[in-house]
């Protein structure tokens, strides 16, 4: 007969399927509010930390003094652990954290006075890497997946006069991810982006999108709305002052769409204009800056408000030295500072979802980007738990930015191996995004096919925009073969070169020829410049990548644990020889598009 082990704690280091009804991933897109033009009860701060490598938090309880009917002491304080600041990533706390990777637990107490009638709560959390389990007062109210999306809970109802709320955070790298375990960036875990309460009325917009309709005819502005609670019918305000717009909007079953006539001023980078919007219903009300443009492509050409227009870019990750993967207002225009100085139009947020803030600032400051779902290199195509979470972050990410202007390409990936499981998994990626929002253009950085030396990808049918990553010069040393590329390839759609170029230390020197030396990668870009610029259907470059980052997979003498293809080193403010080299060639383009 067993062991009887039943009715003593015992059983619980037994039970490997403790993680059993914390992964009902109901904290998603549907469970999103509509939050920019709201003002936020911060929760920022200090959380109470404590690492749990061994999920012992799921597994005895850590939310739950009770313990699961366990009596044994408890192995945990809400109130014990260390202070550690939210947003933050736990990685750049203390040297000892810089490579731990698992779950830990936040935990914090904050007061709630007593509510008006039908007053509802949110906690919204700005992202999470990259498994957030929500626990308050004791009770697990949810989950959410993905590291770099903003999710929202309802918290009316379980809220006390004085209340808990902890939250563990998981950033294991494992097979079923997205990404997987295998990215050339660094895999910070925590709490990184804003965290706060909204207090909304009982019927409240948790929807409000608006854009010029693409019709080319640059007259016509649409407003969606969705609202939330018992008055699911009714009349909504809608108002642009500056373009004499002020019109209600009827609202039934909860939904509400208005098309009116208007003439706004276009945005671009040079003009980067953006109006009040507001919009009203019951006792809510929201309010943001929006700008108009249409963007789209004919044959080979992009359009930028009817207007051919090449993609002067550059690669961007979220990655600093000090607080590794938070980005806050300075940093953001510091890096968007630098590529206004490269001479860049747009930008290429790789390879997940940067902060909200970088879209609102680059519709203030006049870039385009392109914004993107880390379906990285290899994924588990086939296994659906793991589409359902690459579908969700895609959706997350658009609904969260779907009314900032300079975001132009939904990326649904990149260098991902052709294969008809890769093909099946991202060509739906594609077809929601354009479902989703047919207003701008899919993308995904595709790979040369080597055994053709042509741009050929079973995925490009399903995309507007191709891009492509080539790193002739380094990883591909013939150059020979990117000019029979370039011969070679006929494509029907736009090409942006997504990524290219070399790695440089700052200020080691030598022959053009000596790997690592700023003179070798400057010499890269003139030769990879020489030969893109030949390319008519090349209407995009993303060189790879302004600043130097941080990746545990590069460990030569030279990288010590940073990937050096940065233009700029990892002090953000050291140039390498190539910034100058592609900023001439920028300058050289912007002058031949003004004419
Ligand atoms: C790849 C990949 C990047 C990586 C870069 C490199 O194309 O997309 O994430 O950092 O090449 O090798 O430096």
């Amino acid at each position: 007969m067993e062991q009887e082990t039943a009715g003593n704690h015992i059983e619980h280091l037994h039970d490997e399927s403790y993680e059993r009804g914390y992964d009902p991933r109901n904290l998603n897109r549907t469970t999103m509010i509509q939050t920019t033009g709201r003002t936020a009860e911060s929760l920022n701060g200090l959380w109470r930390f404590t690492i749990d490598p061994y999920d012992t938090g799921l597994r005895m309880g850590w939310h739950d003094p009770g313990q699961h009917g366990v009596a044994a002491p408890w192995d945990y304080d809400p109130d014990g652990g260390e202070g550690i600041p939210v947003p933050s990533c736990w990685n750049m706390h203390r040297p000892e954290y810089l490579h731990y990777e698992g779950s830990a637990w936040y935990a914090r107490r904050f007061a709630y006075r007593a509510a008006p009638p039908g007053e509802r709560v949110f906690l919204r959390i700005g992202a999470a890497n990259y498994d957030a389990k929500v626990f308050l007062n004791h009770a697990f109210l949810g989950n959410h997946r993905g590291g770099s999306t903003p999710f929202c809970l309802e918290l009316t109802g379980g809220l006390r006069v004085e209340n808990l709320l902890q939250i563990c955070v998981n950033d294991a790298r494992t097979l079923d991810r997205v990404p997987m375990r295998n990215t050339d960036w660094f895999n910070y875990g925590g709490i990184y982006r804003d965290i706060g309460l909204f207090r909304l009325p009982a019927s409240f917009i948790r929807d409000f999108k608006v854009q010029l309709v693409p019709d080319g005819t640059y007259g016509r502005i649409k407003f969606e709305m969705a609202v939330d609670g018992p008055a699911s019918d009714g009349e909504a305000r809608v108002e642009i002052p500056e373009l004499q717009i002020a019109a209600w909007m009827r609202i039934e079953g909860g939904r509400g769409e208005l098309t009116v006539a208007a003439r706004p001023e276009r945005w671009s980078p040079d003009t980067p204009r953006l109006y009040s919007v507001s919009a009203a219903y019951g006792g809510d009300r929201v309010e943001e800056r929006v700008g108009f443009r249409q963007i789209g492509t004919a044959g080979t050409d992009i359009l930028l408000n009817g207007k051919r227009i090449f993609l002067r870019g550059v690669c961007v990750h979220e990655d600093d030295a000090q607080c590794g993967k938070v980005s806050d207002e300075a940093d953001i225009r510091r890096r968007f500072a630098h590529a206004k100085e490269l001479g860049c139009n747009f930008l290429r947020l790789a390879h997940y979802p940067h902060t909200e803030l970088a879209a609102s600032i680059a519709d203030e400051v006049g870039l385009m980007l392109w914004e993107e779902i880390p379906v990285y290199w290899a994924i588990d195509f086939t296994n659906q738990s793991t589409y359902a979470d690459a579908e969700n972050q895609l959706l997350e990410l658009i609904k969260r930015d779907q009314n900032r202007v300079s975001v132009i390409i939904w990326s649904v990936g990149n260098e991902n191996a052709d294969s008809d499981a890769r093909l099946s998994f991202m060509s739906r990626l594609a077809a929601k995004a354009k479902q989703e929002d047919p207003g701008r253009l899919v993308c995904a950085a595709c790979l040369v096919n080597k055994a053709k030396l042509r741009i050929e990808d079973r995925l490009a049918a399903y995309l507007d925009v191709i891009g492509l990553n080539e790193y002739y010069g380094w990883y591909d040393p013939n150059y020979e073969e990117l000019v029979q590329i370039g011969r070679n390839s006929h494509p029907d759609k736009p090409i942006i070169i997504s990524e290219t170029g070399a790695d440089a230390l700052a200020g080691h020197h030598g022959s053009r020829d000596e790997l690592f030396t700023e003179e070798y990668m400057a010499e890269v870009y003139h030769k990879q410049l020489a030969i893109l610029s030949q390319l008519d259907y090349v209407q995009g470059l993303t060189p790879w990548i302004l600043y130097d980052f941080r990746s545990p997979r590069r460990q030569n003498r030279y990288q010590q644990g940073f990937n050096r293809k940065g233009l700029i080193a990892l002090d953000k403010r050291t140039k390498k020889a190539a910034f100058q080299v592609l900023q001439e060639f920028y300058r050289a383009k912007a002058a031949e598009e003004r004419g």
